[in-house]
């Protein structure tokens, strides 16, 4: 249980994750906090603004893919799979999907209960014969699905590249989260954004009209609200730089200035050029990306590039492991 004292400020509501996060990210000494807490209301407002942003280019690229590729992945996966999705957020991208694949049912899976009853209330007109079972659930963790499709095959579903948001060691964990979810022979249909130019991925996400400036500096907003902080915000400006090292976009809080800040009785103090690392977005290579999907126990069956070589589409099957050699 939390002290009183711990909470201090901190609005009765608030997610009591968001504030152990802040403060234990805020105590490290290259400052971090977890992309997830970038969506609250607001926060995902910013973001489909974004994907519609001429610079960000995986929204539009991977949608195309979908359009184009999902009566293969119908013919590839067959009829009658339940497609489960892992975080479904506002579902846009699904409905290409859906469409193509004549599937027993719809698993959407988010860890915003808002976002589940709208993409339910809108996917219940656009498929009205179509089973839809919302789970409220943090994907991270070990996700129980509903009794109704025990006895279906699976695909996972997870576009948007959302994979890159996490660390190598955390993203093979997730995968082999997914299989312990949907099962041995489940499916999986996932987006990954590529390996390309500094000069087109920086400006992605650090965008001419300041869309994801505005996204990055949002997260102070939610902590001066929600956690009652004092953070000067103004003191503080938005950087995406490439890590080639670890391939790579990282965003960045930067202080302007020495300053200095209180949240729920808890002070810190940051240098001129100090920043708060607020995200990661990985970028892989077919070869990578392909690896990645095997580590987590994912056999790759298929990929789907645009023409540029912006982003991909891979089908992986989780197969039952024989010896290897
Ligand atoms: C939703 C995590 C895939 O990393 O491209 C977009 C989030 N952050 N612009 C990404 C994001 C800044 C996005 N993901």
């Amino acid at each position: 249980m939390l002290l009183l004292d711990e909470r201090r400020g901190v609005a009765p509501e608030a997610d009591p994750a968001f504030l152990s996060d802040v403060l234990a990210g805020l105590a490290q000494g290259q400052k971090a906090i977890p992309a997830r807490w970038f969506y609250d209301h607001r926060g995902s407002e910013l973001f489909e603004e974004i994907t519609r942003l001429p610079e960000y280019y995986p929204t539009r690229v991977e949608t195309g893919l979908l359009e184009k590729h999902c009566p293969e992945v119908g013919r590839i996966v067959g009829a009658g799979r339940a497609v489960v999705e892992f975080g479904s957020g506002s579902s846009l991208k699904t409905p290409h999907l859906l469409r193509a694949i004549f599937p027993a049912a719809y698993v959407p899976i988010d860890i915003s209960g808002d976002f589940l009853r709208e993409s339910v209330a809108d996917l219940g007109q656009a498929f009205p014969a179509l089973p839809v079972f919302p789970v409220e659930a943090n994907f991270m963790g070990p996700v129980r699905l509903p009794a109704e499709i025990a006895g279906a095959a699976k695909l996972g579903f997870f576009p948007g590249s959302t994979i890159g948001n996490l660390v190598p060691r955390s993203a093979v964990d997730l995968l082999r989260g997914m299989i312990d979810t949907l099962g041995i022979g489940a499916m999986l249909l996932i987006g990954m954004d590529r390996v390309k130019d500094e000069d087109v991925l920086v400006p992605a996400y650090d965008d001419a009209a300041g869309v994801t400036a505005a996204f990055d500096l949002n997260l102070l907003h939610r902590i001066n609200r929600e956690l009652g902080g004092d953070v000067p915000i103004d003191l503080f400006r938005h950087q995406a730089r490439w890590n080639d090292l670890w391939a790579r976009i990282e965003m960045h809080l930067v202080a302007t200035a020495d300053l200095a800040f209180t949240i729920a009785g808890h002070r810190f103090v940051m240098k001129a050029g100090e920043t708060i690392h607020t995200e990661n977005s990985h970028k892989y290579d077919p070869r990578s990306a392909r690896q990645l999907l095997a580590a987590g126990g994912w056999s790759p069956i298929r990929e789907w590039p645009d023409a540029d070589g912006m982003f991909s589409l891979f089908l992986a099957e989780a197969r039952p492991e024989p010896m290897a050699p």
